[in-house]
């Protein structure tokens, strides 16, 4: 019997959870590498800058997008996270405050919000079977190291 994940997705989501953490490397101990991205794959990191992040942290990172002001905690300029950490990119810090999975669950004061599970769900997405959740952790994954190997290109020097 083949289950579609949109009937299963609701049961399945904690299972889903749980591969996509076993799937994300950044989640052990192993240090995150943030790939080489083809021009190609850095314009769709900056695309999903666009799409998903600009709205706080603004088109260009800087902080100041069109709800920023709404905020309690003011969005981070995301040009300056490697001088903040005394030069050097924090890659795998990044990679977790986006992808979100290891977050406490009562993190309550956080604005920002996580990507980790949202990635996860698009790549399952319409008509992908559950077999294919580790492939859809997998994606998403990448998904998140792209958007952090984009930032570490846009970093103020
Ligand atoms: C709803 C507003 C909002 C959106 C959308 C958002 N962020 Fe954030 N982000 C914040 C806020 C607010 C902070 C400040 C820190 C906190 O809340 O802990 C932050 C902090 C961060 C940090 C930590 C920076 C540092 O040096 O401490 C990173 C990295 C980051 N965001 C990346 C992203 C990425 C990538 C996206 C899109 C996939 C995104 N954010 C989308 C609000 C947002």
């Amino acid at each position: 019997m083949k289950l579609r994940a949109r009937h299963l997705f609701a049961l399945f989501l904690p299972v889903l959870l749980t591969v996509a953490t076993g799937a994300l490397p950044a989640s052990a101990t192993k240090a995150i590498t943030a790939p080489e991205l083809t021009s190609a794959e850095l314009a769709k990191a900056a695309q999903d800058f666009t799409t998903y992040c600009s709205v706080c942290h603004g088109r260009d990172a800087r902080g100041n997008g069109p709800v920023a002001s709404e905020l309690k905690t003011p969005p981070a300029d995301l040009t300056g996270i490697a001088a903040r950490a005394g030069g050097e990119f924090p890659a795998d810090a990044v990679f977790k405050t986006i992808e979100g999975l290891d977050m406490p669950a009562a993190h309550g004061t956080s604005e920002m919000p996580i990507w980790g599970a949202l990635f996860v769900r698009q790549a399952v997405g319409e008509g992908v079977l559950i077999e294919d959740a580790k492939t859809a952790a997998r994606v998403a994954t990448d998904r998140i190291k792209h958007l952090v190997r984009y930032l570490e290109t846009i970093q103020e020097k």
